[in-house]
């Protein structure tokens, strides 16, 4: 059996292999919405513009939300002989008005049909992930409030350098998520072009108005050049990058969970919400969640690679190797939903134990930059010197075993002597945390203040970027 949508120059049927892997609707039906939404627009236009008669166009409107209902409650009869979504809707039309199913595809290709259902569907994605972001980064900021001032050990090298706060740490985070919502909302302002009306590369002859097109499917403005608005994928690439540095960044932070929540470090508690026990071990918790959203970065940034691969080296314009796009951008949106909501639902439920995270806070000799900066400020000594005292200090701690804050002054004093009484101060873990009051630093009331400023940049009606 030939394709009744372009066999006409066919004598026989595709081979089985053929059909199987030339099919797309197993995936494609996803984009179902957003291609009859372009075929109304579509539809109209030619109406508007006097193409298609004002009874055909009527009937086409009525026949494509008819589809659109069906699709929506799952009565939709898909047939996986039709290839791709785009042939299923136009031949469920068909069925259901007859003849004038035909005019719809007038002056339209699929190649500018599939541009536009993706990009469609594409800026419907970037909306459903910044609102989940927005969420979550409000979770993020209600616990970094709640932790404004719990003193944890900040690291570098996984090595303690500076007590920091709890919520301190938290907000880096928020900065993070903020900067891939930035990204996603460029990516969408680039991509949020009309490919509609480029035909199969080279434009078409019937009066079309583009801008009609684009203005019903709140586009910006339709695609400059008719070939390009086939051939391009930047959109999905673009959006897979930012989505890969996204997913960077939450296995970043669930690579922290897992090790916070370990027994050696024991800064985190999770309820049995977030945590699997072993087969074999009965003692154990797993921190199963965090440790998924760990890896399935791979999947996201093995996607983009994916595509960028596709795509490389293609000539123009359409070529069937783009019909790939699709399954990595789709696999890439249910791996971003799930971590998102995983990472989410793990900050609201962890618990810190701001003991635990304090005593370690006190390791590592923390508050030598304090002994340092106490020194150069208070003793007018060039920073490079009081950097060579304090390292003194730290080996007399070290062969003392204990930490700076409890050497004796006379200690202190006999690796310079006008060190006084007042050091000890600034010694503790509160003190060094409460100290770094420069814009961005630590100190618990900046942290205060971060956190309201997170919620006006980020939570609000506007990204605030
Ligand atoms: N299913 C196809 C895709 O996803 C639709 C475009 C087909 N165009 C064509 N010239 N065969 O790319």
């Amino acid at each position: 059996m030939t394709s009744k949508m372009w066999g006409g120059r066919f004598s026989a049927g595709p081979s089985a292999v053929m059909a199987e892997i030339n099919i797309s609707l197993p995936f494609d039906r996803r984009m179902a919405a957003q291609d009859v939404r372009g075929s109304i627009a579509h539809a109209e236009m030619l109406v508007a513009r006097g193409i298609i008669s004002s009874p055909d166009g009527q009937v086409i409107v009525e026949g494509l939300n008819k589809v659109a209902a069906e699709l929506a409650n799952g009565q939709f009869p898909f047939k996986d002989a039709l290839e791709d979504i785009h042939m299923n809707v136009e031949d469920r039309l068909k069925d259901l008005i007859g003849p004038a199913a035909g005019r719809l595809h007038t002056a339209r290709s699929r190649n500018d049909q599939v541009a536009t259902g993706f990009r469609l569907w594409t800026r419907d994605l970037i909306d459903k992930i910044d609102a989940s972001l927005k969420t979550l980064q409000g979770v993020m900021i209600d616990k970094a409030e709640q932790h404004a001032g719990t003193i944890m050990p900040g690291f570098t090298h996984m090595q303690v350098g500076q007590p920091v706060t709890f919520g301190h740490h938290l907000l880096a985070y928020v900065e993070m998520l903020g900067r891939d919502r930035g990204r996603l909302a460029d990516a969408r302002k680039r991509l949020n072009e009309l490919p509609l009306g480029a035909g199969a590369l080279g434009g078409t002859s019937f009066p079309i108005d583009r801008n009609m097109t684009a203005q019903k499917l709140g586009f910006d403005r339709p695609m400059g050049n008719s070939m390009d608005a086939v051939a391009d994928r930047d959109f999905a690439l673009e959006v897979m990058a930012a989505a890969s540095i996204l997913s960077v960044h939450m296995s970043r932070l669930a690579e922290e969970l897992v090790i916070w929540f370990s027994p050696q470090f024991g800064f985190i508690k999770f309820s049995d919400a977030f945590t699997t026990g072993s087969s074999m071990m009965p003692q154990k918790r797993n921190p199963d969640a965090a440790e998924l959203v760990r890896a399935k970065s791979g999947r996201v940034i093995g996607a983009l690679i994916g595509l960028m691969t596709v795509m490389k080296g293609l000539p123009m314009t359409y070529s069937k190797d783009m019909q790939e796009d699709k399954e990595a951008l789709f696999g890439v949106a249910d791996t971003l939903e799930l971590c998102i909501a995983a990472t989410t639902g793990m900050i609201a439920d962890l618990e810190p134990n701001p003991e635990r995270m304090r005593e370690s806070a006190r390791s590592g000799y923390s508050t030598a930059t304090d002994l340092a900066d106490w020194v150069t400020q208070k003793l007018n000594v060039p920073f490079r010197d009081a950097h060579h005292i304090t390292g003194r200090a730290v080996k007399l701690a070290e062969s003392k075993g204990c930490e700076l804050g409890q050497l004796a002054l006379a200690d202190l004093q006999s690796i310079e002597p006008r060190i006084n009484a007042d050091v000890l101060k600034v010694l503790t873990v509160d003190a060094a945390a409460a100290s770094r009051v420069s814009y961005g630093g630590t100190a618990p009331d900046n942290v205060r203040a971060q956190a309201k400023a997170a919620r006006d940049r980020f939570l609000g009606e506007v990204l605030k970027w």
